[in-house]
């Protein structure tokens, strides 16, 4: 099944859910979501390195924009292309260190080689062209920096969460925040998506070494990490 996964649509779906999103994720995590994001934070701070221009993609409400201020960053940039889903994060981070920008990943303002930093939160599987936003990365990206990639992975095993994930979950998502689709497209765009292995070889492609690969929950949910060479 081929996903609709044009700006508009993806923008329009998020825009939908954004009042209802944090809700159900921390819901239908079991609040581990919180756990996932700032687990990043303490393996990026065991490296010793500085993170002073970072970048989060597809932040949405801002979960994972938030916990990148722990590295004590000079500027962190944050874009999405749902102007809802930034209005809740406007809300919720208050720092004159944060810039903000309604932007696409296909196509980022930053300059090239400027960033140490790039993070995306459950984005990259709702990504029109993931090659192409993948080179823009790279491109915005300093000569060693890197890119951290948390993110639902297929997994073909048919057990209790598959039913959970791709019935209730649908079902009571769709309920809590009022939209037709949007959590029947979530199961569907994992289901359809690259395993964790796949993924990390279609990444290094593109000019990126996996660095280390956490197995969150399930061999689902993982946060890859990638250095730009
Ligand atoms: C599931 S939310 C993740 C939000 C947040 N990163 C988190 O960890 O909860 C996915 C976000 O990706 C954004 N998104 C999807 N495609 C995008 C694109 N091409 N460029 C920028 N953001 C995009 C959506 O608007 C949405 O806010």
């Amino acid at each position: 099944m081929k996903l609709d996964k044009s700006r508009q649509q993806i923008s329009r779906m998020f825009d939908d859910i954004a009042p209802k999103y944090d809700f159900l994720n921390h819901l239908f995590t079991l609040n581990r979501d919180k756990k996932w994001r700032r687990e990043i934070i303490k393996y990026l701070k065991k490296l010793n390195r500085d993170f002073k221009y970072v970048l989060d993609i597809a932040s949405g409400t801002g979960d994972l924009t938030l916990e990148l201020f722990n590295l004590n960053p000079f500027k962190v940039f944050s874009i999405d292309i749902s102007e809802k889903m930034l209005d809740v994060q406007k809300k919720k981070i208050k720092s004159e260190k944060l810039f903000i920008e309604l932007a696409d990943v296909h196509s980022l303002s930053n300059e090239t080689g400027s960033l140490d930093l790039a993070t995306i939160g459950f984005g990259i599987r709702n990504f029109d062209d993931m090659e192409k936003s993948l080179k823009e990365i790279h491109r915005v990206l300093n000569k060693d920096g890197l890119l951290v990639v948390l993110e639902m992975f297929s997994r073909k095993k048919k057990d209790a969460f598959y039913i959970y994930f791709s019935r209730l979950m649908p079902k009571l998502g769709n309920r809590i925040s009022k939209s037709s689709h949007a959590y029947n497209y979530l199961f569907n765009s994992v289901n359809s998506f690259y395993n964790v292995n796949d993924f990390s070889e279609i990444v290094e492609k593109t000019g990126f070494k996996c660095i280390h690969i956490k197995n969150n929950f399930l061999g689902i949910v993982h946060t890859v990490y990638f250095q730009k060479c």
